[in-house]
Formats: C-alpha cells, structure tokens, sequence
C-alpha cells in the first residue's frame, strides 16, 4: 500500500534522518569533472545549491572552496543541513529563485531537478548566472548492469513500490536536464562517472528507506520490504559488507565561453 499523494519536499522531509544517515556522498572525480565542463573553479565560486537537502553536495561544494547558498523546499531537510554545515541557507522555491540576475557562477541540482518544473527551473538558472555562468545536474545512482544481485534488488524494488523509478524499468533514462539546457540556450555536456561503494548492509537498507519510491509505502508495507532485502542481501553479503557499482551522471550547460 503507498500513502495518499505529497509533494516532493513533504516525502523528503519524513525520511530526513535516514537520507542524512545514510545517503551517499559524491566521489571526487565528480567535482573535477564539474570543474572541467562549466569552466569554473570551485575555489571562491559562488553556487547556489538547489535542493539541497541534507547538505551532501553543500558541503561537497563547500569543501572545494565554492560560497554556497544552499536552497530547498524542505524545512526538515533543511534543519539537518543547518545542523553540521555553515553555510547560508534558504526555504525557497527552486523554480521562482529569490535572486536578483546574474549574481551566481553556477546554479546546481544535485538529485535534485527532477522534482522541479523542467522549464522554469532551468529559466530560473539561467537568469541568476553570470554571463560566464553555468548550470548543472547531476544523480547518484547504483549501476544494476554491473552486479546480478543488485540488477535482482532493483526488480523486487519495481515489484513491490508502486512510485519505483531506476534501471528496473524498462526504457528507464535519466532525467532530461540536458535537453531543457539546450531548450534554454546553453551549451551542454554530459559525462559518467563510475565508482564503487563500500557500505554496511544495516546503511544501505537505511538509504533504501530514504528513496521516495519508498518512502511513500506505508509503514507495514516498508518493514515488510526492509525484512526481505535483508534476507536476500545477506544471502551475498553474509558479513554485512556490502560492495556496490555505482556511477554518477552529469550535465552542465554554459552560457557562453570556450572550454580553457
Ligand atoms: C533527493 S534530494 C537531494 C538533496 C541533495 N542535493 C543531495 O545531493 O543529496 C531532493 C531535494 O529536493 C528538494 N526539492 C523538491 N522540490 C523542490 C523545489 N521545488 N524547490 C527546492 N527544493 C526542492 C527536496 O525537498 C529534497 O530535499
């Protein structure tokens, strides 16, 4: 059974504390390959952060140097960002961004855009960069082509969660960020990042519990499915040590400028 209908945000802020728990960070490479298509450095960059969350890529940013206004809709998560990160911090919309026009280097999304309004999310973006400015995208997802068991996870988690989105479907994409930047003008680039997560098997059931085509089950019907991917991970991972295939896509759409 799922919940009756919320809004992104109000799913989000129920499962703060898993998603703060438990989510997993950003590798490194991510932010060099940042650096690398929007043509800026991170160090002394002025972001704003959309949907920021819980603050995993606040504070990704943050450590790089960048001056992040980390922004969302969502007090909870919010409050747990608040709650380790210095940073300034804003309950806002990210389709109507309380910025006057041109005053940021980049605009970011991380896991983010895709619960906002393609277009005047990215409209948005564009106006509050500079003309040197860029925007970007980016999702952390486990990458089920690379491991049977994990492919198998994500089937029974299409199976049993009515809200499921990932490789489990078929046709499955990531989200079209990179068609709305083109839409918008920008010029766009794509890249993958591949990386491997090690993580106990008590924390990846707790960042299950934090992806909102969970989180929207009701809580018999989330317990029922936290009790089953037990026992079926534990079946491979026997010592609670989990190896997991992830990658990361990214797209980042400049204004104008050449790569340097
Ligand atoms: C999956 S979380 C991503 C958090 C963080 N950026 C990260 O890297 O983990 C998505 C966030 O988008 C926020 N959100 C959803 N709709 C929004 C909107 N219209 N404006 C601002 N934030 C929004 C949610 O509240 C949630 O905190």
């Amino acid at each position: 059974m799922t919940r009756a209908r919320e809004d992104s945000h109000q799913v989000f802020d129920r499962v703060a504390e898993a998603y703060d728990a438990a989510r997993p960070e950003y590798p490194e490479a991510l932010y060099l390959a940042l650096e690398e298509l929007s043509g800026i450095r991170l160090q002394g960059a002025r972001v704003v952060d959309v949907g920021a969350g819980t603050g995993i890529s606040t504070r990704g940013l943050l450590d790089r140097g960048a001056r992040v206004v980390a922004l969302d809709r969502g007090n909870r998560m919010l409050a747990r960002l608040r709650a380790r990160t210095a940073c300034e911090t804003l309950l806002a919309d990210g389709n109507t961004l309380p910025f006057r026009d041109g005053v940021s280097d980049l605009v970011t999304y991380a896991q983010a855009w895709h619960w906002l309004d393609p277009v005047l999310s990215i409209a948005e973006a564009v106006r509050v960069v500079t003309p040197e400015g860029a925007v970007a995208g980016w999702w952390n997802s486990v990458d089920a082509g690379k491991a049977d068991w994990l492919a198998a996870c994500q089937v029974r988690l299409a199976d049993s969660c009515e809200g499921y989105t990932g490789p489990a479907l078929p046709g499955w994409s990531m989200p079209p960020i990179a068609e709305a930047m083109a839409d918008a003008g920008l010029r766009v680039e794509e890249t993958w990042i591949h990386w491997t997560r090690g993580v106990l098997l008590d924390d990846f059931l707790t960042d299950l519990r934090s992806h909102s085509y969970v989180a929207t089950l009701d809580q018999e019907a989330m317990e029922n499915l936290m009790i089953r991917e037990r026992a079926e991970l534990t079946k491979v991972f026997g010592d609670g040590r989990m190896t997991v295939p992830m990658r990361v896509y990214l797209a980042v759409g400049r204004k104008a400028g050449d790569r340097p």
